[in-house]
């Protein structure tokens, strides 16, 4: 066992976990925080303390894997990982990923927000922020069937940035890359940005004339006909 591995054991809460002293004092602090309410967005850093923290939250937030502080560090230096603290609290966290293959949505993988600090929109902050990110990204993400609140969040998250969201056939995309497993019942869901609309010029077949349209070419196509059956010209 190396000196690297025998520090982040020492991290690891005691059990019973009622009496781990870090947990204790981290759960006391986690009051409901006062309005205005707006927390601290941030990149876990590459450090035991935030392998650490990441597993406080995992052990707060059914029904996340609750994974070793080792096994975080981990995960922080090969993802994207996001803690949301308010005063230096931490009270959420996400972990995102570019996908192994090319072109790849962005992954996110959890997305979770600590017991007294629900529906204020911490989770829609991380997710806003990851968003931001890659913006031009589409974004994939797999709820499970009975987690209600992970797929009302993913609804109102995509209609919050205007994607359209659809299901999309379990085996699509890797298990690794959405941070699922085999067998758990997963599904995957993808959030289709809606790209901005660059010029196109359309030829219809009711007029010889080119038409340039600023939207994708079945919305224009949908006008014309709709022009045609009218009687409307169609410029
Ligand atoms: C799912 C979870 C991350 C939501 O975090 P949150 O900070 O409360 O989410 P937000 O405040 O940003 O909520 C945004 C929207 O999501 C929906 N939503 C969030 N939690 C919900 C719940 N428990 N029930 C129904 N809808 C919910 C709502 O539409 C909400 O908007 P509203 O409050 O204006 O109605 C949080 O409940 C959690 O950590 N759950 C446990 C971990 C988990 O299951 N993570 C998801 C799978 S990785």
């Amino acid at each position: 066992m190396t000196e690297t591995d025998v520090s982040y054991l020492a991290l690891e809460p005691v059990f019973p976990l009622s009496r781990d002293p870090e947990l204790a004092r981290w759960r006391a602090s986690l009051e409901p925080p006062p309005p205005p309410f707006k927390p601290t967005l941030r990149e876990a850093a590459d450090d035991p303390g935030d392998a650490r923290r990441l597993k406080d939250l995992q052990l707060a937030c059914e029904p996340i894997t609750v994974q070793t502080v080792q096994h975080n560090a981990t995960t922080i230096a090969e993802h994207l990982v996001l803690l949301a603290e308010i005063g230096n609290v931490h009270v959420g966290f996400c972990i995102a990923s570019n996908g192994s293959g090319s072109p790849d949505p962005t992954f996110i993988q959890v997305v979770a927000v600590a017991p007294p600090a629900p529906r204020r929109g911490v989770a829609t902050a991380l997710l806003d922020s990851i968003r931001a990110r890659a913006s031009q990204h589409d974004i994939a993400f797999a709820t499970r069937e009975d987690n209600a609140a992970a797929r009302a969040l993913t609804t109102r998250f995509a209609e919050r940035i205007g994607a359209s969201l659809r299901p999309v056939p379990s085996g699509t995309y890797r298990h690794g890359d959405l941070g699922t497993a085999h067998g758990l019942g997963y599904h995957p869901w993808l959030m289709n940005m809606r790209k901005p609309q660059s010029s196109q010029v359309w030829r219809s077949k009711y007029s010889s004339d080119p038409v340039v349209v600023h939207r994708r070419p079945g919305l224009a196509i949908e006008a014309a006909l709709l022009r045609v059956q009218r009687q409307e010209p169609l410029l």
